[in-house]
């Protein structure tokens, strides 16, 4: 059991590339800590540092209360699980699994009983005099993540476990992990690019983008107060649909006027929208957050638009838009609204969920309030 805490950590590569750019992020004891961000934003990395896999440029990673800049792996008494298990093909399930404690020279009677024990947690009991290869994928999965268990590490790092699974038994074994999360305890860092895997798994998720740290909080958190445009994009299916207009105000009310004409009425805010007034600025609105019919008390905020395309998907409705001056955006209606395509509407925000960005690919979130 250890918390884990990374100061300003920096890696830049022997290219001079710089793929993770000072980053700080405290984990706690026992928490589930999910790194999600695109292609190339640095989690593997940044997790291979964390392993000791990968030399640091700047900064300090402390695991437990240990400095372990200088530290080998083999020392580090943490445990990761890849993307690509690697396991050995020509050792048993069972070999495969004590191999490490084997290693440490473990008696046998006890590398025995540990096998045992993991082996029963991830119901492959009775997989355990097989080989690898025949195993099913999700099988040799839980096999990698026995091997990580059975040493009984301080932390586990996970680099995108789950994608060699196919959509279903992703789902499923993810249900699994966290199951096994609550049950070991253990401190986890858990790298994905699929924000589906870091909503539901992550006690906390620390969102990357160009090798920077962009927000670390609670799932829910992160999607309600999305601190700048790139975390409100990434987190979300459809995502959040950015709307470009400018912050006015119109009979004493602050207002924000689409570049298309439409004008919507701002909720009461802080005074933070002051000095924004007349700038270009990005409204951003969930899906969920449009309808056919006015929100209560809301009955101006409404985008004339044209509907593209109608997807029923049973649970709900996705209807891509376009506004008058052609502003792309999606809305998520309910399944039973009569929405046909090529027709005209209006639709409507809620404007109490819409958020106001600065622009650019990571303006800030200037609704938030900051207290
Ligand atoms: N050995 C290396 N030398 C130079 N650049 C590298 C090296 N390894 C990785 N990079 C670059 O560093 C950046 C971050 O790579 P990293 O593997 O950490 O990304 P990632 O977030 O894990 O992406 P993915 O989701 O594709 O796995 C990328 O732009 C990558 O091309
Ligand atoms: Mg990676």
């Amino acid at each position: 059991m250890a918390k884990v805490f990374l100061k300003d950590v920096q890696k830049v590569y022997d290219n001079g590339f710089a793929a993770v750019k000072g980053a700080s992020l405290d984990i706690a004891d026992k928490e589930f800590m999910v790194i999600v961000g695109p292609s190339g934003c640095g989690k593997t990395t940044t997790l291979r540092m964390i392993a000791g896999l990968e030399e640091i440029s700047g900064g300090t990673i402390t695991i437990g209360s240990r400095v372990v800049n200088d530290v080998p792996p083999k020392d580090r008494d943490i445990a990761m699980v890849f993307q690509n298990y690697a396991l050995y093909p020509h050792m048993t399930v069972f070999q495969n699994l004590a191999f490490s404690l084997k290693l440490r020279k473990y008696p046998k009677a006890e590398i025995k009983k540990r096998v045992s024990e993991v082996a029963e947690m991830l119901d492959i009991s009775s997989q355990l005099d097989k080989k690898p290869k025949a195993l099913s994928g999700g099988q040799r999965q839980r096999v990698a993540l026995g091997r990580a268990i059975v040493r009984n590490p301080a932390a586990f790092l996970f680099d995108e476990p789950l994608s060699n699974l196919d959509a279903k038994l992703r789902v499923t074994t993810r249900a699994e992990l966290k199951a096994l999360h609550r049950r070991l305890n253990t401190t986890s860092i858990y790298v994905t690019h699929d924000q589906a895997e870091a909503m539901t798994l992550g006690d906390r998720i620390c969102v990357m983008y160009n090798g920077e740290i962009q927000q670390v909080a609670a799932p829910m958190e992160v999607y309600d107060k999305p601190v700048n445009r790139f975390v409100a994009g990434f987190l979300g299916t459809p995502p959040m649909n950015f709307l470009k207009g400018k912050i006015s105000s119109s009979d004493g009310k602050n207002v924000f006027i689409l570049t298309d004409g439409d004008i919507v009425e701002l909720k009461n805010d802080n005074g933070q929208l002051k000095s924004y007034m007349e700038k270009e600025m990005v409204l951003g609105v969930r899906p969920e957050h449009f309808t056919v019919e006015p929100f209560a008390g809301q009955s101006n905020n409404g985008i004339k638009s044209q509907v593209n395309v109608v997807e029923p998907l049973g649970d709900r409705k996705d209807v891509y838009m376009s506004s008058r001056s052609g502003q792309k955006f999606i809305a998520n209606l309910d399944p039973h609204t009569a929405i046909d395509v090529d027709h005209q509407v209006t639709m409507y925000i809620d404007i109490n969920k819409a958020h106001i960005f600065e622009p650019g690919e990571t303006g800030k979130n200037i609704t938030i309030s900051k207290n």
